[in-house]
């Protein structure tokens, strides 16, 4: 909390010198200013798109990452898939080749994934995509990973996806979700708001 409060009244010369990560989830107050043009040129096309490839989903919503060279990611699966677009210098996206190897459907969802860092493993069994500005990847929700910003500043968007759904149909992984939500019906999408997991 200390550190929050210096962060929220330091210079922001001196704030780019600290190692920091940083997410903003609530990004359609700044439609009209900061963010002017992102409606429309981004969310509006994006859901244009996927409407007319025939998916549903329950919520989508763009979450802002800034961070500084060194700064990583928690260890952690998300609940959502995520079009993961970088846009100003570098980061590595890790995960596993074989993620049903290191964590199952089942412990995903119950979140048993979440730590400081990475479990443990051989280096030959990661999965590692480096990203440079313009460059996207897709995230798929509740597979293991962790994040790590290589540039100086870096500054990615995620378009997260809840209940991504194609013609009726989920993903393995969603449908293992929807199966823990449907015998416990308090604890859907909870587990976003409880975790502080990026
Ligand atoms: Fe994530």
């Amino acid at each position: 909390m200390d550190r929050t409060a210096a962060f929220r009244t330091a210079p922001i010369e001196e704030i780019a010198a600290w190692p920091f990560r940083l997410v903003h989830f609530n990004l359609s107050r700044f439609y009209d200013d900061l963010l002017h043009g992102f409606h429309d040129e981004v969310m509006i096309p994006w859901r244009t798109h996927l409407c007319e490839r025939g998916f549903t989903w329950q919520r989508l919503a763009p979450i802002l990452f800034l961070s500084t060279e060194g700064a990583a990611s928690t260890y952690h699966n998300d609940n959502s898939h995520g079009l993961v677009w970088q846009v100003h210098g570098s980061k590595t996206f890790h995960s596993y080749r074989d993620p049903d190897q290191r964590l199952s459907a089942e412990a995903a969802v119950i979140g048993e994934t979440t730590g400081e860092d990475p479990p443990e493993h051989d280096p030959a069994d990661r999965q590692s995509v480096t990203m440079l500005p313009g460059e996207q990847l897709w995230s798929h929700a509740l597979t293991p990973h962790w994040v790590t910003t290589e540039s100086g500043l870096a500054m990615s968007v995620t378009l997260s996806h809840g209940g991504l759904c194609r013609q009726g149909h989920y993903s393995e992984r969603e449908l293992a979700l929807r199966s823990y939500w449907d015998k416990n019906p308090d604890e859907a999408w909870t587990h976003d708001l409880s975790n502080v997991r990026y």
